[in-house]
């Protein structure tokens, strides 16, 4: 028995993988795809035994190769989605398998989720314990992960209380009805207490009502309007423009990213958000930070606006805090929180054992010491990298970022690109106007495997004239 299945007290099996059963190295496409030997390339980080039959896992796998699932797909899944060709089976630290056995450099983390990388042994064997022991219970009753967990968040940042949901957009819908009811809260004889919001250009918020009324990319809004009224956007970074905004009984709250992520890897500066702290305090508005990409490590910080040295009524976090299993949490100061009472807002599934179990592992981890310092130096490390090998192609306006969020600024649409990089192995996305290429890795990539994607990534550049290669 491996340490690990005895630590779980779960029989965990490393010798079954039902891939092998649908391996077909013929289906192969030979262009430019490395392929890493039957053996290797098909991996699962661990198998739970619950004593599966090779002939039941066969016959699950029958007829699963990828064109299989994608023309399903078509046919089943609601068309919001214009995916990839790619249908992935399994992965382990910075790589990814698809169900044909090809193996992929993943510079996306599940758009900025996967800290880790793919199946971490340490989360893993959290949150197989804690599956063993008890997955949900609902916030009708206490549950100790939940209080360890925020006892962590609140121990590590500017917040005396933590409100747990599921998703990014969640947390911001969860941020904007504490905003209105600290306002009513404050002002308790204002007949319209103030209920309007500022967010900015190239933000992006989320996709339910309230957070997308918040984000800045109109397509995504125009379709579904009337969304929540009383939004004003700005130019990011434009102290003239946000000061005749941000009024006293009016402004509940400023939604910033302190970097940008969806919007095309945009950095606030200083001053900027100087300002908008200043401008809050002044007009009696609340200021949050969406740190739901940016936030936890990825910046090299554990929060992103650790090094501005300005701290914000309330702060949102999702994507990478659960290690890929759906969390979120709002983050805010006392005062703010005594407004909020018994049944002002909940959730059925928010705040789990399972899930708070497993950011446990995920914040733990990413708050040692050394772990932060080796994010920044591995920024640095890839940014220079990446001005050096690609910074001569005229196509490239701009390399940006911090530690590991980086975008590549092109004067054409990115999509070439990233299909280039696919083809030879390599995952990346886009941000902006899909003019941007955006790397944000595992925060455990190698010095190597950036190396590696920083070759995959001058050659794709090729792309962009024409070049077959
Ligand atoms: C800054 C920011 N806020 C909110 C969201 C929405 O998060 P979710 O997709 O988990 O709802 C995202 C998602 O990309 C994001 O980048």
């Amino acid at each position: 028995m491996s340490s690990l299945q005895m630590a779980s007290g779960v029989a965990v099996s490393q010798a079954f993988n039902p891939r092998r059963l649908a391996f077909n190295p013929e289906r192969l496409p030979s262009r430019g795809i490395r392929f890493q030997g039957k053996k290797s390339a098909i991996v699962s980080c661990v198998n739970v035994d619950v004593k599966p039959s090779p002939e039941i896992a066969a016959k699950k796998m029958e007829g699963n190769g990828s064109k299989e699932i994608m023309e399903a797909e078509a046919k089943l899944i609601v068309g919001t989605y214009a995916r990839a060709p790619l249908v992935l089976a399994s992965g382990k630290g910075c790589k990814l398998y698809d169900v044909e056995g090809r193996e992929y450099l993943d510079l996306t983390s599940g758009i900025a989720v996967n800290a880790l990388g793919h199946c971490d042994s340490d989360w893993l064997k959290a949150v197989i314990e804690q599956a063993n022991l008890l997955t949900h219970v609902s916030n009708v009753y206490y549950s100790v992960p939940q209080v360890e967990l925020a006892k962590r968040l609140v121990a590590s940042s500017f917040a005396d209380r933590v409100f747990f949901s599921n998703s990014g957009t969640e947390a911001n819908e969860a941020a904007i009805k504490f905003a209105r009811k600290f306002q009513r809260h404050s002002n308790p004889d204002a007949k319209e207490p103030a209920s309007e919001f500022v967010s900015f250009s190239h933000s992006f918020h989320g996709r339910t009502m309230g957070a997308l009324a918040l984000t800045s990319k109109e397509q995504y809004r125009t379709p579904f309007e009337p969304v929540m009224p009383g939004v004003s956007f700005v130019e990011f970074g434009d102290i003239e423009a946000s000061k005749k905004l941000i009024q006293r009984g009016k402004t509940a709250a400023v939604f910033v990213e302190p970097v940008q992520g969806e919007g095309g890897i945009y950095s606030a500066r200083k001053e900027f958000l100087q300002f908008l702290r200043d401008a809050c305090d002044e007009a009696g508005a609340l200021l949050v930070f969406d740190e739901v990409q940016c936030g936890l490590g990825r910046t090299g910080q554990l929060w992103a606006h650790e090094p501005y040295g300005i701290f914000p009524d309330i702060m949102t976090l999702a994507k990478p805090l659960a290690g890929g299993l759906p969390i979120g949490a709002v983050l805010l100061t006392e005062r703010v929180a005594s407004a909020i009472n018994y049944g002002d807002h909940g959730s059925t599934f928010a705040g789990g054992p399972l899930v708070c179990t497993a950011a446990i592992s995920v914040l733990d981890k990413i708050s040692k010491p050394g772990f932060l310092s080796s994010v920044s130096e591995k920024g640095q490390f890839f940014k220079n990298l990446l001005t050096q090998k690609l910074g001569s192609n005229s196509h490239v306006k701009e390399i940006r970022g911090l530690g590991l969020i980086i975008g590549i600024e092109l004067d054409v649409s990115a999509s070439p690109v990233v299909d280039a990089c696919r083809n030879s192995g390599l995952l990346v996305l886009t941000a902006g106007k899909g003019n941007v290429v955006r790397l944000v890795p595992p925060l455990v990539i190698t010095q190597e495997e950036l190396s590696q994607a920083a070759e995959i990534l001058a050659n794709a550049l090729l792309a962009l004239d024409g070049h077959d290669y």
